[in-house]
This record gives structure tokens, C-alpha cells and sequence, in this order.
């Protein structure tokens, strides 16, 4: 389902789900613009024209459970849809990750995902992910990460081109989620996640805690390793280097 504007297409396709709409997996609402993006941690997503703002509607049998985990499925599934994109003579960007979900290319943050919760009026659970592209570069002055663009690495595209890509990608990575787990994502995500031992800083909501990357739990709780110890952490701000 495709709109001029929502409010966040996240809230949409939770409103459809729980009102009783009729909906299936991989259900997608996107926006050519939000006014009221919804990011991690209670914070706002720049949601001006030009960028992809798509949630997608995912069956989970535990679905708390399962939530954190689809947030990595996505990154994988943005990250092969950005290399699909055409691009100018040139050489294909290096697409990485960093804790929970957010996708980087050159060090700055060009993705974020959502994963959240909605229950439909006979009682079944799904997952709505949230993804948001930047396209086009978004002003962010309050953003606590660097953050660039596809634009910025010569993929010159538009929203729908990029949700063609990104529905396929993402399906096949939800067929590997459902047929070899969570563990196999687990194992594709370090492959452009953080090396382990990297030094890592994590704004905690009590303050930053510092250390070096020790991988993901069997959740995908990051694992850090501090000078008292190894912690788990399930919510956090990751920097890399010192804060
Ligand atoms: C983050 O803080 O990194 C997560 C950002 C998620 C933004 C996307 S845009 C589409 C979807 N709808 C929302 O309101 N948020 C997500």
C-alpha cells in the first residue's frame, strides 16, 4: 500500500493489523514521507520526500521473542538491495552494520530499522518492520551518529525501485531465518559487523559504558567486553571508538 504521507507507516500498518484489516505476510505500507517518523528509543526519523520510509508485515509464531532478531534479517536484506541498485562506474559501496540494525556505508548511518509488535483482532502476533533509506542526504542535527546517504556513494535510485529489490531480498533472507534460524542471520550479520575484539562505546541510558565487541548472543543481545567483565547488552547507542 503506497501513500503521499503518513503520520509513520509503522503506526499505519499497526492500525491496519489490529483493526482487523485484511492482512498477510509481507503486507508493505510505505510513505514518500512521514511527519511523524518513529526511531529507536523513542526518538524521530527525518522523514522529508526523496527516501524510503516502508514497514513490512512479518508472521511470528513467539513473536517478542522474534522481534529483535528480524531487525537483522532486515539489515541483511537492505544491504543486498543496495548492492542490486545501479549504480555509476562505480565500484560497489562497502555496506556494513552496526548494533542493533542500522546500516552504514562509509561509516555513516544510511538505514535504521524498527521492529515492533502488533496483535490482530483474532489474537495472532506479527512483527512490523520498519525500514527507512536515505536516498537523498537528511539534515539530522540532533543525530548521535554520522549519517550519508546512497546518493553519497554514486546509487542514484528511487523508493520504489529500492522496495522492488528490498521485498525480495528480504524474503529470502526471512526463508533462511525460518529454515536454518537465527543463528544462521547471526553468522551473516558478523561478516560486516564490527571485527571482534573492536573497540566499541555504548550510550547506555545510565551512561556510556566502554569496551571491545565480544559478538552477538544467541538473541542478538551485544556482547561487550569491559574491563570488569563481559556484558549483554539488549539496548544501547553503539559508537565506535570512545564516545
Ligand atoms: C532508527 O532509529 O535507527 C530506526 C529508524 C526507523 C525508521 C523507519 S522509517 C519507516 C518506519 N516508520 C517509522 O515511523 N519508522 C520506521
Amino acid at each position: 500500500m503506497e501513500f503521499d504521507e503518513l503520520d509513520s507507516t509503522n503506526a499505519a500498518l499497526k492500525r491496519i493489523t489490529e483493526q482487523g484489516g485484511e492482512v498477510a505476510e509481507g503486507l508493505l505500507v510505505w510513505a514518500k514521507s512521514q511527519t511523524g517518523g518513529r526511531g529507536r528509543a523513542g526518538r524521530a526519523w527525518q522523514s522529508p520526500p526523496g527516501n524510503v520510509y516502508a514497514s513490512f508485515l512479518i508472521k511470528a509464531p513467539d513473536a517478542t521473542r522474534h522481534a529483535p532478531e528480524i531487525g537483522f534479517v532486515g539489515a541483511l536484506a537492505v544491504r543486498d538491495a543496495i548492492l542490486e541498485l545501479p549504480r555509476h562506474n562505480t565500484a560497489p559501496p562497502a555496506v556494513a552494520f552496526k548494533w542493533p540494525n542500522d546500516v552504514l556505508i562509509a561509516g555513516k548511518k544510511v538505514c535504521g530499522m524498527l521492529p515492533e509488535l502488533a496483535t490482530d483482532p483474532d489474537g495472532r502476533q506479527w512483527i512490523v518492520l520498519g525500514i527507512g533509506i536515505n536516498l537523498i542526504p537528511v539534515d539530522v542535527p540532533e543525530a548521535l551518529y554520522p549519517v550519508g546517504s546512497l546518493a553519497d556513494s554514486h546509487v542514484d535510485t528511487k523508493p520504489a525501485h529500492v522496495l522492488t529489490m528490498l521485498g525480495r531480498s528480504l524474503s529470502a533472507w526471512l526463508d533462511t531465518w525460518r529454515t536454518d534460524g537465527f543463528g544462521a542471520i547471526r553468522e551473516a550479520w558478523r561478516a560486516y559487523g564490527p571485527q571482534s575484539g573492536a573497540p566499541l562505546s555504548v550510550r547506555l541510558p545510565e551512561g556510556p559504558v566502554s569496551g571491545t565487541f565480544a559478538g552477538l548472543d544467541d538473541d542478538g543481545a551485544l556482547l561487550l567486553e569491559t574491563s570488569t567483565g563481559r556484558r549483554k547488552l539488549v539496548v544501547g547507542d553503539v559508537m565506535f571508538g570512545e564516545v
